[in-house]
């Protein structure tokens, strides 16, 4: 069986790189030989973080500070990788403003709209591209349990979770014939800092390295996974109520998360 590094390899491109979720896929990745471009906007911590890895792992690895929200990112981030094969995509840099969506500031939920939807579909574009003239590779978009049920207070981040779940899945049977594996993964609440980012209280988080794993492990088995057991019964359930009674749920429990931060 052919190994993961030679699968995937011999790069990675991971966002969101420098917190949570992408952090965890960097190591995760690193251990599996995988040399690593690792991208955020806050440099320091991605410096520390390649310093850290390339060191324990024997890996390259770069730090590429750059905010994806903006507007002309793509010619800078291909700039910076156009001489690494990058073998696996890792879209997960994303965040979530809580709250009523006519009380949100416009400007933070169209930036919140360019991370969240912009950048994944981008990214896939170009690296899913490369990806498919070689007719190997992987892509894993990060999604949400809240892409599958519309959720008041979140609706726009619902939404563009939603989105990549969308993507995601249509890309994964798009890309079948070419030998490029695509992944959702769709994690309930993990311990990182996007709750406190969110404003919200997070109830029985995963740890973020046992959604990685799980992530891992099912890319080029399956097209989406939901890490954890009760988070698949919150998928699931939905599916036998009315939408209309499935958006009201949601958002009391949002209110009840928002209750756990104040
Ligand atoms: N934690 C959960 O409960 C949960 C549940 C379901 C889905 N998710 C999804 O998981 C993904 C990762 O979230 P997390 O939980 O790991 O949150 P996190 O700890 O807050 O990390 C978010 C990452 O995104 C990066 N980021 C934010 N804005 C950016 C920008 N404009 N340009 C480039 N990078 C940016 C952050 O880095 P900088 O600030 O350095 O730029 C950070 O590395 C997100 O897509 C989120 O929607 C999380």
């Amino acid at each position: 069986m052919p190994s993961f590094a030679s699968k995937y390899g011999p790069w990675a491109l991971v966002t969101g790189a420098s917190a949570g979720l992408g952090a965890e896929f960097a190591r995760q990745l690193a251990q599996q030989g995988l040399n690593l471009a690792l991208a955020a906007r806050r440099k320091e911590r991605l410096h520390d973080l390649a310093h850290e890895l390339s060191e324990t792992q024997g890996i390259e690895a770069l730090a590429l500070s750059l905010d994806l929200a903006q507007a002309d990112f793509l010619p800078t981030l291909a700039r910076a990788t156009d001489s690494l094969e990058i073998g696996l995509l890792v879209s997960n840099a994303g965040f979530s403003l809580t709250g009523e969506l006519t009380e949100l500031p416009l400007e933070r939920q169209i930036e919140m709209l360019h991370l969240n939807c912009r950048a994944p579909l981008i990214l896939s574009h170009h690296y899913g591209g490369l990806m498919r003239q070689r007719r190997r590779g992987g892509l894993i978009f990060v999604s949400s349990i809240v892409g599958f049920v519309p959720t008041p207070n979140w609706t726009n981040y619902a939404g563009t979770k939603a989105f990549n779940l969308f993507l995601g899945e249509g890309l994964a049977a798009e890309m079948q014939p070419y030998g490029v594996d695509v992944l959702t993964v769709a994690p309930g609440h993990t311990r990182t800092e996007f709750h406190e980012n969110a404003g919200i209280g997070p109830i029985l988080p995963m740890e973020p390295a046992a959604v990685v794993s799980q992530a891992l492990r099912n890319l080029g088995q399956t097209s989406l996974v939901v890490p954890g057991s009760g988070n698949r019964l919150l998928v699931f359930l939905p599916r036998f109520l009315p939408r209309r009674l499935n958006a009201r749920i949601s958002g009391l429990i949002v209110k009840g998360l928002q209750g756990l931060a104040s």
